[in-house]
C-alpha cells in the first residue's frame, strides 16, 4: 500500500507531463484530472510510468454527484479502469453538478444545501464509492451565489454528507477564501465549523479578482487556478494547520500554467509553513 505523503504535491497537467517524466524532480505527490488521460493512451502510459515513482491522486472533474438526473455510469467505469491501473492514494471530486441527462455543461455548478440535495448527493457518492471500491473525497466549492432553498450551512451539509455516505473530504483552502469574500462570511469561522476529522487532503490554488458587474465598485473573486497562491490563502492555511495539524496538501494551477519549477516552489512554501507549525507544536508540548 502506498504511504500517504507528508510533503506537499502539485497538480500535474498535460503540458508538464513530458518534462516530469524526463527530469523526475523531487515532489511529494502528483494529482491529475483523469479526464485528461481517458482518451489519450500515450499520456496514460506516461502517467503509469510516473506512478511507479510518485504517489498519484485522481481528482475527477466529470463525475457530477449533484445531478438530479444521475451520474454517467459509463464515465465512472472508465475512471475505474484508470484507477485500477495507477492505484491512486486518493480519488476526489466536487460538491457540484455539471451534467443534465447526457449533456455535459463544462462547469461546476452550485447546489442548494437542503435535505433533498443531501439525499441526491449521498446516493451518488455511494454509487461512486461502490463502483471504485474506494472512499471518495468531496471538495468544498468556490461560491458565487446562494439559494433561498438552502436550509443549512455548507459546513453542516458536508458534515451530514460524511455521516450519510461515509465519504471523506477534500478541503480547498483557497475556495474558502474566495467564497468568504463573495458570500460575505468569516473564513476563520468556516474553518472552525468544518468537520476536520473527515479531511484527508487540502488544496491551495490561485484566484482572480474581477469587477462585480452586479455591484459597481465591488470585486468578485473567481477561482481561476491561474495565479500564485494569494497571501490570504497562505494565512488561512496557517490558521487551519495550527488548529488541525498537518494534512496532505496540493498546489492547484490549471490555467496560464507557470513553469514546473514555479509550481514546485509553491509546494516548497506550503512545506515551510507546515514544518514551522510542526516545530511550534513540539516546542509548546516541551514547555
Ligand atoms: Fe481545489
Amino acid at each position: 500500500m502506498t504511504t500517504i505523503p507528508n510533503t506537499p504535491g502539485i497538480g500535474l497537467r498535460l503540458a508538464h507531463l513530458a518534462e516530469m517524466v524526463a527530469t523526475r524532480p523531487a515532489a511529494g505527490w502528483l494529482e491529475v484530472h483523469p479526464e485528461n488521460f481517458l482518451a489519450n493512451p500515450h499520456a496514460a502510459e506516461l502517467l503509469a510510468e510516473l506512478s511507479a515513482q510518485y504517489p498519484i491522486s485522481v481528482h475527477t472533474v466529470g463525475i457530477s454527484v449533484g445531478s438530479a438526473t444521475g451520474i454517467d455510469r459509463m464515465h465512472l467505469k472508465r475512471i475505474r479502469e484508470l484507477v485500477n491501473q495507477i492505484k491512486p492514494i486518493f480519488v476526489s471530486g466536487h460538491l457540484a453538478w455539471s451534467t443534465y441527462g447526457a449533456e455535459y455543461l463544462n462547469d461546476l455548478l452550485p447546489l442548494p444545501y437542503n435535505e433533498e440535495t443531501l439525499q441526491i448527493v449521498s446516493a451518488h457518492v455511494n454509487e461512486v464509492q461502490d463502483t471504485l471500491g474506494l472512499p471518495y473525497l468531496i471538495e468544498n466549492p468556490a461560491s458565487y451565489v446562494g439559494f433561498h432553498s438552502s436550509t443549512m450551512q455548507e459546513t453542516e451539509f458536508l458534515r451530514r454528507l460524511v455521516q450519510h455516505a461515509g465519504c471523506r473530504l477534500l478541503l480547498d483552502v483557497s475556495n474558502v477564501v474566495v467564497s468568504a469574500h463573495n458570500m460575505g462570511f468569516d473564513a476563520h469561522q468556516y474553518m472552525d465549523d468544518f468537520p476536520a476529522a473527515a479531511v484527508v487532503e487540502m488544496h491551495l490554488g490561485g484566484f482572480t479578482p474581477e469587477e462585480d458587474e452586479a455591484t459597481p465598485g465591488a470585486e468578485i473573486w473567481i477561482d481561476t487556478h491561474a495565479a500564485a497562491i494569494a497571501e490570504r490563502s497562505w494565512d488561512l492555511y496557517e490558521y487551519t494547520l495550527r488548529r488541525w495539524g498537518a494534512k496532505p496538501t496540493l498546489i492547484e494551477w490549471d490555467n496560464e500554467l507557470p513553469s514546473l519549477a514555479t509550481l514546485l516552489g509553491e509546494a516548497g512554501h506550503a512545506q515551510r509553513i507546515a514544518v514551522a507549525i510542526g516545530r511550534e507544536a513540539v516546542h509548546a508540548k516541551a514547555r
